[in-house]
Order: C-alpha cells, then structure tokens, then sequence
C-alpha cells in the first residue's frame, strides 16, 4: 500500500481525451485554463481514402493557426485521425505535418457504428496485423518529425487480442498508447478495467495511459495503483468535474483534499463557455451544447442534477442562462433521488 501511495505521488501526465462533438477547441480551452492537465487531442478527423482539403484539418484543431499547437494556455494539442487505409493515413498525415500539426493520433477505439461500418475505429481491433499496417505507414510518413501515438480499446467483441493489438501499435512505431479499458462491445458500461491496461503496460516499452471511468481523486489513485501507469488520461470525468486535473494535481502538491466545486464556480464556467460558443454559433446549438455539459455535471453532482432536470426542456439560450444563476429549484426533494439506496 505504501509504494503505491508513494507511486502516486510522483506526477505523471494528465491527458484530455479527445471526445467527438463534445470536447472542441473551445471547451479545450477551458478546460486547460486550470491547472493540470499536460496535453490534449482533438475531435477525431476520419479519413476515408482522399487527402482532406486544409479547412477539414483546421475545423477540428484550430489551434493548428497559433504559433504553437497548443491550446491558449499552452497545453500542447495533438491532432487525432481515423481510419482504416493506411495509404490515406500516411498522406493526410502528411499533410496534418504541413499544415504544422505537431503530434499525431490514430484513433483505434471509436464504437460507432457508422464509423464501424466502414471498417474504422474499434473494428480494426478484430485484426492487429492491420493496426501494425495502420500506424506503421502514419509512422513511416512523418515519424523523422513528429511522434505518433495511437488510442485503443481492449478489443472489439472481447479482450483476447487487446496485448496483440498494443504490441501491434508499439512495433508500428507508436511512441505512447493509451488504454481505454473497455472494449467496443461494452461501450461505456462500468468498470472500466484498469487491470487490464496493467497487463498492457507489462509488456510494452512506450509509455501507456490508463483511462475510462476516472471520474474522483479516488478513482485516479485507483486506476493508477491497478493499472500501475503513470499517466492517465480523463474524458467524462473533466467535463463531470472541470477541476478533477487540478483536484490531482492539488492532492500530489500538498497531501490535501480541494473542496468540491461548488454549483456557483460550475454556472460561472457554463456561462462563459456560452459566451464563447456564441460568438461562432448559433443559439440553438449553443444552448444543446451548454445542456450537454450540464448532463455530464449531472452524473456526480446533486445541485447540477436537479439544475439539469428543471433546466432541460428550455430551448432559449438567454433563458437557459438565467436559470444557470437562479436560486436552487428544489433543494432538499431532489438531493433524496440522490443518495445511495
Ligand atoms: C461523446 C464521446 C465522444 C468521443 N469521441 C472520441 C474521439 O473523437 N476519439 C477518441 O479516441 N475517443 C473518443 N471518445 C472516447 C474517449 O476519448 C474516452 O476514451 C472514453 O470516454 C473513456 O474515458 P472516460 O471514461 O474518461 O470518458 C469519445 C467518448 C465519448 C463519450
């Protein structure tokens, strides 16, 4: 108990995890204004067989226009593609590279079926000749001057070639892979098995990040204790609790506790992250946007849940925003669904 305790103090890297329609450039931003995370990675770009024009790759990394390609705060962003050729990997690769992209990921993991479909994302699990293919050609195509790294899941129907599939990825020149201890058939379905991106980690050399379900300060000591990675990376959990990299990160640096956030700070960011979406898009989306976030919140936090509920069916943006500061709709009924059975 002790080394692990001692383990955990050690820092290890926080990454945000690249979520398709949720995690833009925008709420990158945010969400690296606090402190603690150490990189991030886009909304996935699928290829399919032709080179995308440049728009396409500055849609989904706008900070692909900065002088670095970092978020505002200067968290290092790395531009994730998808796909199954590995032709038309390599050459939209290349072209994320002149475009000035700094870091590459190849996205093994996505459960869609649509992207499934056409034989890209988690699919390509079925077979880890192919992964090889996949990452050996992106890596032949711009390794001598940027690093690649890969994203997998620990299989498509069950785990039994999740070692041959990160052994596959780390032997096509993947310099970190990152474990999201599922696999496609169990979809988001808890646990995730930290214990099982452990196995992986045993075996391969490149660093591997643990990640799926850390959502607490506890669950970040125990996915990295089971997993024994050093590094993890947060999805849901940073957009449940925007503070849980910094809540860690506050943790290892003192030995304490942060206080829980507050609905207060929660509405705060809300309402900037509006303000933001709203000088691009249209109120319509912004307000799902911001309903998005609040149903992430939602899912440990018993003020943002009863916000969600009496918040949800409104469709006006401004409404929407006065209710985010309105006084608490039913404290004390509501906080009862709440409590553990
Ligand atoms: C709505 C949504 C969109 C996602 N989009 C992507 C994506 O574009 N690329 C990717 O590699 N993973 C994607 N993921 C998977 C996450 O990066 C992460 O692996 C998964 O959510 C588990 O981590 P978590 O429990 O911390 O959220 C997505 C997940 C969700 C829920």
């Amino acid at each position: 108990m002790k080394n692990s305790v001692v383990n955990l103090l050690h820092n290890g890297r926080i990454g945000l995890a690249p979520m398709e329609g949720v995690i833009d450039a925008t709420t990158r931003d945010l969400l690296t204004r606090l402190p603690g995370f150490d990189w991030a990675v886009t909304e996935f770009t699928r290829v399919v067989d032709a080179c995308l024009p440049s728009r396409v790759f500055y849609k989904h990394c706008p900070e692909l226009n900065g002088t670095r390609v970092a978020t505002p705060s200067g968290v290092p962003v790395s531009l994730q593609l998808l796909g199954s050729d590995p032709a038309a990997l390599a050459a939209n690769a290349r072209q994320a590279l002149r475009l000035g992209a700094t870091q590459l990921d190849l996205n093994f993991g996505c459960p869609a079926k649509t992207v499934n479909r056409h034989d890209g994302g988690a699919s390509l699990l079925r077979d880890p000749e192919r992964v090889h293919a996949v990452v050996n050609a992106v890596h032949g195509a711009v390794s001598d001057k940027i690093p690649v790294t890969a994203k997998i899941r620990l299989g498509f129907a069950d785990r039994r070639l999740a070692l041959e599939c990160a052994l596959a990825a780390e032997s096509g020149g993947a310099s970190q892979l990152v474990v999201h201890g599922r696999t496609r058939e169990e979809g988001y379905r808890p646990p995730a098995h930290w214990e099982w991106v452990g196995r992986i980690r045993q075996r391969l050399t490149i660093p591997v990040v643990c990640n799926g379900d850390i959502w607490t300060l506890e669950d970040y000591w125990k996915a990295r204790t089971l997993s024994g990675c050093q590094d993890v990376m947060l999805g849901r959990g940073a957009l449940a609790d925007p503070w849980l990299a910094m809540r860690i990160r506050h943790w290892q640096a003192t030995g304490e506790r942060l206080a829980d956030t507050s609905w207060q700070s929660r509405a705060t960011l809300l309402a900037e992250f509006a303000a933001l979406q709203r000088s691009t898009l249209r109120d319509r989306v912004v307000t799902s946007l911001v309903k998005q976030w609040l149903g992430q919140m939602r899912l440990h936090h018993a003020e943002s849940a009863r916000r969600f509920h009496s918040l949800k069916r409104l469709t006006d943006l401004d409404a929407l925003l006065d209710g985010l500061s309105a006084p608490d709709p039913n404290p004390v009924a509501l906080d009862r669904q709440h409590e553990p059975a």
